[in-house]
């Protein structure tokens, strides 16, 4: 209550021009309802998905490197992001953190860089399936929030995003138990880092959102949205997971 769900289709490395563009039209006919819509197309796809949304669906990249510009062949700057209409950016998504070895420090300054640059960090954190059966999962959220949120977050309106490693792309999830139970540490923890603006930021949960469980999850508390990632590509789907917001 108090803030605007957010769900966000991460699109992670998937699609053609055609698809994406088909995609992004998809969801940009949807009426206007209750929560606020995001996608998150590779980078390739940003300028063809921003003209197909027309503006009523706000934009997101994945990542983006730490510095403004420079010699860093392959990467993206949170600026050009900026350029190309992003509004959000996921960061240290735990895909990310496998695949790239990216640690809280290195979220932390790119968090920074997305700050810098006037757009809204995504921040991902969770816990792996060992952790979470040797009871450590809160322990580990809370040592990747210390580490990886930046100072400017809350009054940036920063958002989180809780994905369990092992529910990611797997068809399982956290009991509702236990997904209530981390978003309740997780506002604590924003709310101990920063105050009163810590109880209005965004919480999301990510891992095999769809929507047969979108409407149970997203009325947990401190659930203010879902990070969707396979429901995400059928329009039709990440539709009804809004729907349920
Ligand atoms: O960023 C999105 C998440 O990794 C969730 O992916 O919905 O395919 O499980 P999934």
């Amino acid at each position: 209550p108090g803030v605007r769900p957010l769900i966000a289709g991460n699109w992670k490395m998937h699609g053609t021009l055609a698809a994406a563009r088909e995609l992004a039209a998809g969801v940009a006919a949807a009426p206007a309802g209750t929560a606020e819509l995001l996608v998150c197309p590779p980078f390739l796809h940003l300028l063809p998905v921003a003209k197909a949304l027309g503006g009523a669906v706000a934009l997101g990249a994945q990542d983006c490197h730490a510095a403004a510009k420079g010699a860093h062949t392959g990467d993206v700057s949170a600026p050009m992001l900026a350029d190309a209409g992003a509004r959000y950016v996921i960061l240290g998504h735990s895909e990310r953190r496998a695949d790239h070895g990216e640690s809280d420090a290195v979220v932390l300054a790119k968090a920074e860089a997305v700050l810098a640059a006037g757009l809204v960090p995504v921040v991902c954190v969770g816990e792996s399936e060992a952790q979470r059966v040797s009871g450590e999962a809160e322990g580990v959220v809370a040592a990747q929030l210390a580490g990886s949120l930046p100072e400017g977050f809350a009054a940036a309106g920063g958002v989180v995003a809780y994905e369990p490693v092992w529910a990611i792309g797997t068809g399982r999830t956290p009991t509702e138990a236990d997904i209530a139970a981390m978003h309740a540490r997780i506002r604590a923890e924003l709310q101990g880092r920063f105050g009163e603006a810590g109880g209005k930021l965004r919480i999301l949960y990510g891992g095999s959102v769809k929507p047969g469980n979108a409407k149970a999850i997203l009325a947990l508390p401190h659930v203010d949205g879902a990070l969707v990632g396979g429901a995400s590509l059928v329009a039709a789907d990440f539709l009804a997971i809004a729907d349920a917001a």
